[in-house]
């Protein structure tokens, strides 16, 4: 495979997020509160166009896709997807994000397809709180989950908990318990403002600085970054075999990181997280003659990537939520 796109700022991509729905069987309170709301416009995108997409990635040189949403594991052909992503030529990594409601029954047959990394939300141990952030009374599920990848052997399996100030921020002796024997990474993340959350925002945002005083006080000690590493800064303690991370999307030099873009649910490539509209490529995944329309699309777009977000400013980001775009 060819060098991984470089952008402007001389940062590389291998990394790619595709949304597969906008869908949620949850309602979290930051996200989406009232659940989703389907609005009956066209179709995500099918297993075909997703071939042609992540194909012509891997020749711009990308061999990571996570797979994201929404909900991706409310795909009924996500067995379909993971397979055709595997099989691409230049793929290494296929990974996605979830909630977790659905990996006792599904995770066996998404590691057949070709998983290779698990990402799962859990914003609390304790169920009833779970239960108040989610909307959902599912915890015993997802812990299952996890001790499912686990024994599947599954190549690397992450744990997000949003950081909420008065809802689950008095829980890391809970989770370094958890980890003592778990060789699970947990990435406290800092509640990102979005259109739809800024009053949530007001009340409830933390620095992961607290989080990080927290863990230098125990002991535990920054871990150096990998050169592919994703955002989370992450710690590591001798006793225990799991680490603890945090993403802070709100610290100065956090976009100076970035390794990845973006493809919405429904074909939008998108730069950035915040701060931009995206650019379609639907109608050139149409059929493979138009794979080098695709290609000079992404690339000519890739030079327009700012060198970061918005957040800084405190400006209320372009996304009315995550779900919409695929966090
Ligand atoms: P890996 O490094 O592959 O594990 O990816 P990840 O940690 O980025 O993936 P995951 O989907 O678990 O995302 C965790 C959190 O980080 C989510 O809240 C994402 O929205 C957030 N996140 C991921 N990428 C970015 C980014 O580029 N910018 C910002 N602001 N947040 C991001
Ligand atoms: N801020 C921070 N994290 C968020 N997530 C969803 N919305 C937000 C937000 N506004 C998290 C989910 C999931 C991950 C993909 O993104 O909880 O763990
Ligand atoms: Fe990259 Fe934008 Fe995320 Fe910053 S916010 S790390 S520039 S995608």
């Amino acid at each position: 495979a060819e060098d991984p796109l470089t952008d402007g700022f001389g940062r590389r991509f291998p990394y790619l997020r595709l949304s597969l729905t906008e869908a949620c069987n949850f309602s979290c309170s930051y996200c989406l509160p009232n659940g989703y709301q389907a609005d009956g416009r066209p179709r995500f995108l099918e297993v075909d166009e997703i071939g042609r997409l992540v194909s012509a990635f891997a020749t711009l040189g990308m061999h990571k896709i996570r797979l994201t949403g929404g909900e991706p594991s409310l795909r009924k052909d996500l067995d379909a997807i993971i397979k055709r992503v595997a099989d691409v030529p230049g793929i290494r990594k296929v990974a996605i994000t979830t909630n977790g409601t659905l990996l006792p029954r599904r995770l066996p047959g998404w590691h057949r397809a070709g998983l290779t990394a698990l990402n799962v939300s859990m914003d609390s141990l304790r169920r009833d709180r779970f239960h108040a952030i989610t909307g959902h009374d599912r915890l015993p599920e997802i812990l299952e989950g996890l001790a499912l990848a686990q024994a599947l052997g599954m190549e690397s399996v992450k744990v997000n908990a949003v950081l909420l100030r008065g809802l689950n921020d008095d829980e890391l002796p809970a989770w370094m318990d958890f980890l003592r024997d778990r060789p699970i990474s947990v990435r406290f993340i800092e509640l990102m403002r979005t259109g739809d959350n800024a009053d949530y925002f007001e009340r409830h945002h933390l620095r992961a600085s607290v989080v990080v005083e927290q863990l230098l006080a125990a002991g535990w000690r920054l871990r150096p970054r990998a050169a592919d590493a994703g955002p989370a800064q992450e710690y590591t303690h001798p006793d225990h075999r799991g680490r603890i991370g945090v993403i802070a999307p709100y610290s100065k030099d956090f976009c100076q990181g970035c390794n990845r873009l973006r493809v919405t649910a429904r074909g939008d490539l998108r730069l950035c997280l915040f701060g931009e509209f995206g650019v379609p490529l639907r109608a050139l995944l149409q059929h493979d003659d138009d794979r080098d329309a695709l290609l000079a699309r992404i690339t000519t777009q890739l030079g327009l990537k700012a060198a970061g977000h918005g957040l800084h400013q405190n400006q209320t980001g372009l996304v009315p939520n995550l779900a919409s775009i695929g966090g």
